[in-house]
C-alpha cells in the first residue's frame, strides 16, 4: 500500500483514513464534512471538528452517517414545549433507524407570556438564530420542534431562508381542563372568564379556581389560536402528517409516534428530489395553507405570519399579498367547529381525523399538484390516505354545504385609514351588525392612556362608539401587543355590551373574539399614516361587504392634522422627542436593529434585510 492508499483491506475506499490525505480534496458535501470552519487548511478543519465531537464518544463510523439536526426548543420558561425532551429522544430513534445520525442543538424558544414586551418582538430574532445555525453547523437535514405561537412561523421563516431539507414537527395542543363540569381551556376561555371578572359577573375565589384548571398540561393553546393556526397552516404547505401531525396532543403517544416519523422523514428527505424549502414550497403551497386558514377561522396572527414566510421565499414572494387571502377567503367557507369561532377545541379536531379531515373536505378547493415532504403531491398522499370518514369528523368538521360561516372568516379591509389594509376575523364577531357600522371614534393615544381612561365613568362612549387604539403597532409599540382586544369600558360592560366596533394598528391573541379590525397599515407611530391623526369625535364607516374601512373627514382636513403632526414631532424630536418613528435612528442593539428594520404588518413585519428581496441600500 502505497501512501496515498486509502483502501481497505478489502478494496473499498476507507473514508476514515481518506479524511486525512492531504493528496485529496474534501469534496464531500454531507454530514460531518459539510460546512467546514475556516481555519485556511479544510484537512485541518476536518481533522480538529472530529477532535472535538469524539470527545462525546462518536465513533468514526457514526461520524460518516448523514447528521440529521434536530432543535431543541426546550425552555423552562415555555411550557407549550414543555414535551421537547421527549420528543427529542423519539425522532432520534427514526434518525437512526433510518440510518443517520441524530444531532440536536439549541436555539432560543420563545412563549407567549415570557417575553418582553412581546414575543413578536422575538420572532425575527429566533428566525436569525434558527437559519443561521441551520446554514452554520454540518447538518444534512433539519427537525425544527416548535409549538408556541411564534416558534413556528421563525423556524418556516428560517428553514425557508437556510434552505436544507427540513421537517417541522409540532409540540402539539395540550388538553382541556374542566371548570364546574364545564370544559375550558387556554385561552379563549382565560379571556372570557377575565370579561366576566371584570363585568363583576365571577367572583375572586372563582377566578382563582378557573386560574387553575386553563392549562391542564404542557403543550399549546387548546384551541385554534395562532399556534394551532400555523400547525394547520404547515399540514397544508404539505410540511406534516395530515392525520396527527398537526392535531395530537403533546402528551399523547401518538405525538411521540409523529416525533419518530420525523426522524424517518428527515433521513427519507436526502434522497428525494425537490427537498429543499425553497423548491418544495410552491405558490400553490401557499394557495393551500391561505385556503386552510380561511376554513379553520384562524388566527389574525397567522396572516402576519404567512406573509413573512411567504416574503422569504425567492420564487413566492411578489406573488401572494394581503388581497389574496382575502379572494381566497371569499371562495372558502368556515368549516373547523373550534373556539374562538366555534365551540370545540384541539382534541376534538384531532378525534374527527384532523387535518386530514379538513383537506378531504376542502379537496375541490385545493391545489393538488402542490410538492409534500413525503414525494408525493397532494393530490397522491389524499388518494392514498384511508378514504372513510371519521364517525365523529362532521361534528367538528362541517362539509362545503353546511359550512359554520359561509365564507370570509378573514376579510382585508382598505380605505383612507388604511390604505396598505387591514385586518379582521369576521367569524369571530359577537355582534354581526357591527360589520356594517358607522360611529363616533373614541380614540385612545396609546396602552398608558387605554389604561388610564378606559373605565373611567367619565369616558365620552356609547354602545355604537367606535373604539380606537394608536400606537401599538410595529415600530410604535415595539413587537406590535396583542393588545387590539380593547377591552369593553366597565360602564357598558355592566350594561350588558358584549361586543363593540374596536379597531387598532397592533394585534390579538388567536385564541380572542369580538368585531375586532387590527394591522392597520400604515401604522399610527409613522408620521404619514391617516391612522395616527383619528381623532375623538371622527365618523369611522366599516364596510366589510364592501371590504371598506374609512375615516369620514375631509381630505384637506387630514392633509392639514398630518402636517402639523409632522411640524411638531420634528420640533419636539431636536429638544429630545420620544416619538419612536423619529427616535429609532438612535436605539442601541437588538432593540434599534428592530425599530430600523422592521417592515408594516401587510409585509409580516420582518426585517426588511431578511426577506428574498433582501435589504434596499440607496447609493
Ligand atoms: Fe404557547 Fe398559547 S401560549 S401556544
Amino acid at each position: 500500500m502505497d501512501s496515498h492508499d486509502t483502501s481497505k483491506a478489502d478494496g473499498s475506499p476507507d473514508v476514515h483514513s481518506s479524511d486525512y490525505d492531504l493528496s485529496r480534496p474534501i469534496t464531500s458535501t454531507s454530514g460531518l464534512r459539510s460546512g467546514l470552519t475556516s481555519y485556511g487548511d479544510a484537512h485541518f478543519s476536518l481533522f480538529l471538528r472530529k477532535v472535538f465531537i469524539k470527545a462525546l464518544g462518536y465513533s468514526d463510523s457514526a461520524l460518516s452517517l448523514p447528521i440529521i439536526g434536530i432543535i431543541n426548543t426546550y425552555s423552562s420558561f415555555n411550557p407549550c414545549h414543555s414535551n421537547v425532551p421527549q420528543l427529542i429522544e423519539s425522532v432520534k430513534r427514526g434518525v437512526l433507524a433510518s440510518g443517520g445520525l441524530p444531532v440536536d442543538f439549541p436555539t432560543i424558544s420563545v412563549h407567549e407570556s415570557f417575553s418582553s414586551p412581546t414575543s413578536m418582538y422575538l420572532r425575527n430574532l429566533m428566525s436569525m438564530d434558527t437559519e443561521e445555525m441551520i446554514k452554520a453547523q454540518p447538518v444534512d437535514a433539519v427537525v425544527m420542534i416548535g409549538g408556541c405561537d411564534k416558534t413556528v412561523p421563525a423556524q418556516l421563516m428560517g428553514g425557508i431562508s437556510a434552505n436544507k431539507p427540513v421537517i417541522p414537527l409540532i409540540t402539539g395542543p395540550m388538553i382541556p381542563g374542566s371548570v364546574e363540569g364545564v370544559r375550558v381551556g387556554a385561552c379563549t376561555d382565560c379571556r372570557s372568564y377575565w370579561a366576566k371578572y371584570r363585568a363583576g359577573d365571577v367572583d375572586l375565589e372563582d377566578i382563582m379556581s378557573v386560574n387553575e384548571e386553563l392549562a391542564p398540561t404542557g403543550g399549546t393553546c387548546g384551541v385554534m389560536g395562532t399556534a394551532s393556526t400555523m400547525a394547520c397552516v404547515t399540514a397544508a404547505l404539505g410540511l406534516l402528517d395530515l392525520r396527527a401531525g398537526a392535531t395530537s396532543a403533546a402528551v399523547s403517544s401518538a405525538r411521540l409516534r409523529v416525533a419518530e416519523q420525523a426522524g424517518r422523514n428527515a433521513v427519507a428527505m436526502l434522497k428525494m428530489e425537490h427537498s429543499r424549502p425553497q423548491d418544495l414550497l410552491t405558490r400553490e403551497s401557499f394557495l393551500n395553507a391561505i385556503t386552510v386558514l380561511q376554513a379553520i377561522g384562524g388566527s389574525t396572527n397567522a396572516v402576519v405570519h404567512l406573509m413573512a414566510i411567504i416574503n422569504r421565499h425567492p420564487k413566492v414572494a411578489g406573488t401572494i399579498d394581503l388581497s389574496t387571502i382575502d379572494e381566497i377567503g371569499k371562495k372558502t367557507p368556515l368549516l373547523v367547529d373550534l373556539k374562538p369561532s366555534g365551540d370545540n377545541y384541539m382534541t376534538d379536531f384531532h378525534n374527527a381525523g384532523g387535518m386530514l379531515t379538513l383537506m378531504k373536505t376542502l379537496r375541490p378547493l385545493l391545489h393538488l399538484n402542490a410538492r409534500t415532504y413525503t414525494g408525493q403531491t397532494l393530490g397522491e398522499l389524499l388518494d392514498s390516505s384511508p378514504s372513510k370518514l371519521f364517525p365523529y369528523a362532521r361534528q367538528i368538521v362541517r362539509s362545503l354545504e353546511g359550512p359554520l360561516y359561509p365564507n370570509s372568516s378573514l376579510v382585508v379591509l382598505y380605505g383612507n385609514v388604511c390604505p396598505n389594509g387591514a385586518v379582521m376575523k369576521a367569524s369571530a364577531s359577537k355582534n354581526r351588525k357591527l360589520l356594517q357600522h358607522s360611529g363616533r371614534a373614541c380614540v385612545f393615544e396609546n396602552s398608558a392612556d387605554m389604561a388610564r381612561r378606559i373605565d373611567s365613568p367619565d369616558l365620552d362612549v356609547d354602545a355604537d362608539s367606535v373604539l380606537v387604539l394608536k400606537s401599538i403597532g410595529p415600530v410604535g409599540n415595539p413587537g406590535m401587543p396583542e393588545a387590539g382586544l380593547i377591552p369593553i369600558p366597565q360602564k357598558l360592560g355592566r350594561q350588558g355590551v358584549t361586543d363593540m366596533l374596536r379597531i387598532s394598528d397592533g394585534r390579538m391573541s388567536g385564541t380572542a373574539g369580538g368585531t375586532i379590525i387590527l394591522h392597520i397599515a400604515p401604522e399610527s407611530a409613522d408620521l404619514d399614516s391617516v391612522f395616527g391623526v383619528v381623532e375623538t369625535g371622527d365618523r369611522i364607516v366599516c364596510d366589510v361587504e364592501n371590504r371598506k374601512l374609512l375615516l369620514d373627514v375631509d381630505e384637506h382636513e387630514i392633509s392639514r392634522r398630518i402636517a402639523e403632526r409632522k411640524k411638531s414631532a420634528q420640533s419636539v424630536s431636536s429638544s429630545g422627542s420620544r416619538e419612536p418613528w423619529v427616535e429609532r435612528a438612535h436605539v442601541r442593539g437588538y432593540r434599534g436593529l428592530y425599530e430600523r428594520e422592521v417592515n408594516q404588518a401587510h409585509l409580516g413585519c420582518d426585517f426588511g434585510f431578511l426577506t428574498a428581496q433582501g435589504p434596499t441600500i440607496s447609493q
